[in-house]
C-alpha cells in the first residue's frame, strides 16, 4: 500500500516537474520573441562607423535624366528630439552613436539621416533637406510613440521650421521617412501636403521613397504619402528594418541601380 502512494507521489512530482519545464520554457520563449527586442529598442545603445556604413558604390542618375536634378529629404527622430547635447543617455531603435568621427566627436544619427546619406554619397551632387518640427519630440522612444499616437488621433498639422525649397526645379526627389504608427509622421505630411510638387508631363519629375521601420515594411504609409502630396511614387519602395540600418549600403545601392536602369512612372 505505502509502496503505491509511493510510486504515485513520485509520479505527482514527475509530472510537476513537466509542468514547470514546460512553464520556464515558454518564458524563455517569450522573453526571446518579445524581450530582446523590447530592451534592443529601449535600453541598447546602438553604434555606427560611419566610414564603414558610407563606403557605398556610386550610381550615375543622370541616365534618367541629363544634368538630373536631385533633392533628398529626410524626416528622422533624432533630429527632432532635442537630444543632441545628451549623447550618452541615447538608447533606441532609432539612434545610433557615431564613436569614430575624429571631426565631431560623438554624434547622433538617426537611421533616416544614415539612408539619407547613403544616397547622397552614391548618387553624387545633390541637394538635402532635412524636415524640421517646431515642437520638440520626448527624448524617450515610449513618450515618442504617444506624442505621435496622439497627433495622428487629432489629425494635427504639425508645425515645420525647416524652409520649403522650391520643389519644381528637381528632377528626381528622394523622401526617406521612418513609419510611424503605420504610416507617415504628421511631420512628413505637413511637408508634403505643402510641397509644390512640378507636375509636368512635358518635363516629368521622379519621386522616390525609401521607408525605415521596425518590422512593418511600408505598411499603408505609400497611399497615405501619395494621397497627402498629390502626386505618384515613381518605382520600388525601399524598406529598411532599422536593426539593419547600418549595413544597408548593399541595399540601398541595388536600388539606386534599380531605379538607374528601369522605367518609371513620373510622379
Ligand atoms: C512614434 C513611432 C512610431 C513607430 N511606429 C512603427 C510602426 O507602426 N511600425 C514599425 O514597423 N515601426 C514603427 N516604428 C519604428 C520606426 O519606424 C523605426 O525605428 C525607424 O527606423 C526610425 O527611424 P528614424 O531613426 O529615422 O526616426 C515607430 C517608431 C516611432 C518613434
Amino acid at each position: 500500500m505505502s509502496e503505491k502512494v509511493g510510486k504515485e507521489n513520485v509520479k505527482k512530482s514527475h509530472k510537476k516537474l513537466i509542468i514547470i519545464l514546460i512553464i520556464f520554457a515558454v518564458l524563455a520563449l517569450v522573453f526571446v520573441i518579445f524581450g530582446i527586442p523590447y530592451i534592443k529598442r529601449h535600453f541598447i545603445e546602438k553604434e555606427v562607423d560611419l566610414s564603414k556604413a558610407l563606403n557605398i558604390k556610386s550610381v550615375d542618375l543622370n541616365s534618367i535624366k541629363d544634368d538630373n536634378k536631385i533633392l533628398i529629404v529626410e524626416f528622422t527622430y533624432a533630429e527632432n528630439a532635442g537630444l543632441l547635447e545628451n549623447v550618452d543617455a541615447v538608447s533606441g531603435a532609432s539612434l545610433m552613436v557615431n564613436h569614430n568621427d575624429e571631426l565631431q566627436g560623438d554624434r547622433i544619427i538617426g537611421n533616416c539621416e544614415l539612408l539619407a546619406d547613403m544616397i547622397s554619397v552614391s548618387v553624387g551632387d545633390c541637394d538635402r533637406l532635412a524636415i524640421l518640427t517646431e515642437k520638440k519630440y520626448p527624448d524617450t522612444y515610449s513618450g515618442t510613440i504617444a506624442e505621435a499616437k496622439k497627433e495622428l488621433d487629432n489629425d494635427e498639422k504639425v508645425k515645420l521650421i525647416s524652409k520649403m525649397p522650391d520643389l519644381t526645379q528637381y528632377d528626381t526627389v528622394f523622401i526617406v521617412y521612418p513609419l510611424w504608427w503605420g504610416t507617415i509622421p504628421k511631420a512628413v505630411e505637413s511637408f508634403v501636403e505643402d510641397a509644390e510638387f512640378r507636375h509636368s508631363k512635358s518635363d516629368p519629375q521622379y519621386v522616390f521613397a525609401v521607408v525605415s521601420h521596425g518590422g512593418s515594411g511600408k505598411a499603408g504609409s505609400i497611399a497615405d504619402l501619395e494621397k497627402s502630396a498629390g502626386i505618384k511614387i515613381s518605382g520600388p519602395v525601399l524598406e529598411i528594418f532599422d536593426d539593419d540600418t547600418t549595413e544597408a549600403k548593399d541595399a540601398v545601392y541595388e536600388w539606386l541601380k534599380d531605379i538607374r536602369e528601369s522605367e518609371h512612372t513620373p510622379s
